[in-house]
């Protein structure tokens, strides 16, 4: 039987430089899509996915997050006095149980693989999770979950999967296919950021389910694309050991908010997405977009 996985590791370090001057003073996982921060979205969809335990790993200056998950009782107090009671409700979502978050310090940046290994005396022996809030993804039920499902059917390890324009595929991680069956393909080997010649334009997206294994290879600390230490490398040399892996092609529309345009995109997806927005949001941008064939 496979075992059930319970943690998940959110790689949180990173200094969000593509977001200057932003990012200054807040972590970018602290930025919003309609009202709440990139962090928020990840932490509901590993606990929709049956996830008990979070370990971040951290860096200086992210104090806002460790934060921003503890309670706030001033203000609950205030808003319980005042009658609030669907704003507590909503300040409940932001609360978690005591001793379910760990915090761990990635003191150096050196890559994702390095992040993750970071917290390898939290995870122990077990299959864990691994999310990374810049991948934020639409979809029913959530990504983590079907690729949680997919995993108790496979076991091994699973990454989340999505076809890339070619032009694009230097900048993931990139599957080279064994067999396709369809939502699942099988992993004969993965590459990081290939710069010629990718094995397909299947793309690994910020999900991973892995088995505790990937952390003896992660411990080689080897250096890969970029000079940083790869996760990539490291489901890889599972395969190379005679362990699976799998991809599974997730359903859901993913948006990249480690970008600009991909932040803006998401925003207006999840505005469009939000019930007590959609009419007046859909209609402004309906005129808006007339205004400007208009002056065309
Ligand atoms: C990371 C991974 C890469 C993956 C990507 C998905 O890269 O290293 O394999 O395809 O996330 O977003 P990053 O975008 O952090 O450079």
């Amino acid at each position: 039987m496979v075992q059930k996985v319970t943690k998940a590791v959110f790689p949180v370090a990173g200094l969000g430089t593509r977001f200057l001057p932003a990012t200054k003073s807040i972590p970018k996982e602290m930025m919003t899509l309609v009202d709440r921060p990139l962090i928020q979205y990840a932490i509901d969809e590993a606990r929709a996915a049956g996830i008990e335990e979070f370990i971040f790993v951290t860096s200086r200056g992210k104090g806002a997050l460790e934060d921003y998950f503890d309670h706030a009782h001033e203000l609950e107090n205030t808003l319980r006095k005042a009658g609030k009671d669907d704003l507590l409700e909503l300040l409940r979502q932001t609360n978690m149980e005591s001793g379910a978050i760990a915090y761990i310090r990635q003191h150096k940046a050196m890559g994702l693989g390095h992040a993750v290994w970071c917290a390898r005396r939290l995870i122990g022996d077990e299959p864990f999770a691994v999310v990374l809030t810049d991948d934020v993804v639409l979809g029913e039920p959530p990504c983590l979950q079907q690729m949680i499902e997919a995993h108790a059917e496979t076991g091994g390890s699973m990454v989340a999967a999505m076809e890339v324009p070619a032009d694009k595929t230097s900048a993931y991680g990139i599957i080279d296919v064994a067999e396709d069956m369809g939502a699942i393909v099988k992993v004969a080997g993965m590459v990081e950021k290939p710069k010629q010649n990718p094995p397909s334009n299947l793309a690994v997206i910020g999900r991973y389910i892995l088995a505790p294994t990937v952390l003896n290879n992660l411990n080689k600390l080897k250096q890969g694309a970029g000079g940083e230490i790869q996760l990539t490398d490291a489901i890889a040399d599972e395969i190379r050991e005679g362990r699976e892996v799998f991809g599974l092609r997730f359903r859901g529309q993913r948006y990249d908010c480690g970008s600009k345009a991909g932040f803006l995109q998401a925003t207006v997806a999840f505005g469009l997405n939000r019930e007590d927005l959609k009419d007046e949001f859909a209609d402004y941008l309906h005129d808006m977009l007339a205004m400007q064939k208009a002056a065309e």
